[in-house]
């Protein structure tokens, strides 16, 4: 497991949120579309075990608490900062399902993280893959720690192709400033699950091209 030094990922997270967690969800608000698409689309069964990588704030999963009050949500971020604004949101929605850890995409696992005896049902990143340097090693992480009949959901910044240039370029040099950026490859490397025959996916760009939503779920054997 990494340590929480200086260099770390969870010390970079907190230095970028420790101030802009306080105003994250209502400017975010404006640009991180797709989010509520997503949080409707996804199936979630009453009991199921469902998780957000990269929670911050909490803003999906008390979306999330409120619509399945039967089922038991889990948030993981690497910044403990984020968490603690997630946790005292959490308690002021009144939503009670829902338990926060602070860990890493590509590390943590449903054991060791979260104590608990199965996977996951379902687990989603909402605008995180963008900003994680191992969003490889993350995907396949998640995989791992799914049910064999779980699905993994993504929704994020996708290629800008149906807008004006000039807005890509200046959409582009803005998400640069916070290290977000988006991947061709991630998507080339959604695609390349598919053609490996373990894995069926789902890709559909949205807002002419500004974000996506993908759905991977395995197939059984
Ligand atoms: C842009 S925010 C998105 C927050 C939330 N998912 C949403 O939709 O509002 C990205 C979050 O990912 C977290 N993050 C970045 N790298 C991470 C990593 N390697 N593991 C876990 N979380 C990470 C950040 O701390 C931050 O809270």
């Amino acid at each position: 497991m990494t340590k929480q030094t200086d260099n770390s990922p969870f010390e970079a997270m907190d230095r970028m949120y420790r101030v802009q967690r306080h105003f994250y969800d209502l400017t975010r608000k404006y640009y991180l579309l797709g989010r509520d698409r997503l949080l409707k689309q996804m199936e979630i069964q009453p009991d199921a075990n469902v998780l957000e990588a990269g929670c911050g704030t909490g803003r999906n999963l008390i979306i999330l608490g409120r619509a399945h009050p039967e089922a038991r949500l889990f948030g993981l971020d690497a910044s403990q900062a984020m968490l603690d604004t997630a946790r005292s949101k959490t308690n002021a929605a009144g939503v009670r399902n829902i338990k926060y850890m602070t860990a890493l995409a590509d590390e943590f696992s449903y054991e060791q993280t979260f104590d608990l005896k199965r996977p996951f049902d379902v687990i989603f990143f909402s605008y995180s893959l963008s900003m994680i340097p191992s969003w490889r090693d993350s995907i396949e992480n998640a995989l791992n720690n799914l049910e064999p009949d779980g699905s993994l959901y993504i929704v994020d910044f996708y290629d800008l192709s149906g807008l004006p240039v000039w807005f890509g370029r200046l959409l582009r040099w803005w998400l640069a400033k916070f290290h977000v950026y988006f991947r061709p490859e991630m998507i080339e490397h959604l695609k390349s699950l598919q053609s490996s025959g373990r894995y069926h996916v789902a890709i559909a760009p949205q807002y002419r091209g500004y974000s996506f939503i993908a759905m991977v779920t395995k197939i059984s054997e």
